[in-house]
Parts: structure tokens; sequence; C-alpha cells
């Protein structure tokens, strides 16, 4: 069962756009970003979104604290989650959490309370797991059991074909019951947590962000290859009754027929 945005809406559909830029890149990604978030606003009350890491989403949400962006969004309505994070303290530079609150809730009024920071510095990792998706059950309203739906999940890929900190060949990419899973990264020799396949495909919107000809190759074998999934865990999303957006850079899409 979903609980959010009406799971009625059958519009597992997908776009994928190309720009020019960086910059044309993280204007578009702000500009649906609002456009979701102001339409969940009238609609519920509320916008619900897990945030990105890695660097790429970085200019997307300095955009959308800077004028003109940072006043067209009631930031009291919003509360943010984190599609993953590395294991490290909340002021780590490697934190995720770290990277949105310089860019973004540092410099708007989302309510602490509703700043839902993944702690996965915290062991063990298995019960920080559980204990995230029932703070993200609690937020949703929803009862033990039920799959939370987002309004927006952000996704960066990374240059082998990872997504949130689904990477190839580990273990979260086979869990099929929980939302949120710890997953060891043997080539990182690092512990993460991450939403799993089913909490992203449970979203109303998913949006990719990738950008950098360093991606081109592996994009080209994600979007246009045969399904690997274990090599290539971005091609695990795929919105069960939502719509996924491919917004791409042009170095990064140039592989694309
Ligand atoms: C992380 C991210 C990860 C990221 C990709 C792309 O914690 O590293 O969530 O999935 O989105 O690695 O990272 P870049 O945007 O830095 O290329």
């Amino acid at each position: 069962m979903c609980i959010g945005r009406s799971a009625g809406r059958h519009r597992d559909s997908v776009t994928r756009q190309i720009f020019a830029t960086p910059e044309a890149l993280a204007a578009a990604g702000a500009e649906l970003f609002i456009r979701l978030a102001t339409t969940a606003v009238a609609e519920r009350g509320r916008f619900m979104v897990a945030l990105s890491g890695g660097s790429t989403p970085k200019t997307m949400l300095g955009l959308l604290a800077t004028e003109p962006l940072v006043g067209t969004i009631d930031w009291t309505k919003l509360h943010l989650f984190w599609s993953d994070e590395r294991a490290v303290p909340p002021d780590d530079e490697q934190s995720n959490y770290r990277m949105a609150r310089e860019a973004l809730f540092n410099r708007v009024a989302v309510p602490p309370e509703q700043i839902h920071r993944m702690p996965a510095e915290r062991l063990p990792l298995l019960l920080t797991a559980e204990e995230y998706a029932a703070e993200i059950r609690r937020a949703f309203g929803g009862r033990r059991g039920s799959t939370p739906r987002f309004d927006l999940v952000m996704l960066g890929m990374g240059d082998e074909g990872h997504t949130a900190s689904l990477f190839p060949d580990t273990e979260a990419l086979d869990d099929h019951h929980r939302l949120v899973a710890p997953n060891y990264v043997p080539k990182l020799d690092a512990h993460r947590l991450t939403f799993t396949p089913k909490l992203i495909n449970a979203a109303a919107d998913v949006l990719f962000l990738i950008a950098g000809a360093a991606k081109a190759d592996v994009l080209q074998a994600v979007l246009e290859g045969p399904r690997q999934p274990h090599r290539y865990p971005a091609q695990l999303v795929a919105p069960e009754n939502g719509t996924l957006h491919w917004y791409l850079e042009a170095a990064a899409a140039a592989k694309l027929h």
C-alpha cells in the first residue's frame, strides 16, 4: 500500500531531457522541484522529498535557496529526507546532509523537525536503517508495513552505474522488503545507508540529475543496453505508478542514440 500522493494516478511514464550545460541542468532540476513542491503543498499541504548526495545536485539546491526561486516555495511545508548517506558524522565533508545544509537548508526556513537526517554513522546500521524507515512512516502518518509514496526522490548516478548507495553487486540490490537498507560497498571499503528500490519505486516522481562525460558510456549502457541491474543498479529505478525524469547534461548524454 502506498501512502502519500493518491496512488490512483497511473502515470508510470518516463521523460528524458538533455541540457547544454551543467548550469542549465541545475536550473531545469530546480524548476521541476518547484513545480512538484507547489502542487504537493496545494494538494496535501506538504512536500515530501528525498535529496540525493554527491556533487551534481549542489548547484540545483543552491539555485533553490537563491532569488528569485527561493521565494516561490513555502519552505515551512517541506519535509527533507535523504535517499542515501555515507557512514560519517553530519559535519564530515563527505556527508550528503552537510552538502544539503550548506547549499540549501541553512538558507531557507524548513522547520528543524522536518529535516530528517539519515544518521548513517550510527551503529548497528541495520537498526539505524529500521529506525529511519520508521521515521519516514511516522512523517507520512503511515501504518507499519506501508510503503510511503514520496512526492519526489532525487537521484544521481555514478560512473559505474550505481544510484543512491545501490552499488553494483552489493547486497541491498536484492532487498525486496525493507524501505531503507545498510549496504557495504567493497570497492569503497565503506558502509552506507540507502533507500531500497522498493521505496524509490513507490515515489510519484523520481528525478535523475546526471552530468559529465565520465558518465556517457555507462549512461548509454543503462538506457540503451541490455537489462543488467546487478551491473547497472540505476536500471532498478522504475516507479510503479509515477514518473521517472532523466535530466541529462549534454556531455553525459553524448553516447545516446
Ligand atoms: C552518494 C550519492 C550517489 C551520487 C552519485 C553521483 O552518496 O554518493 O548519493 O548516488 O548521486 O555517486 O555523484 P556525483 O553527482 O558526485 O557524480
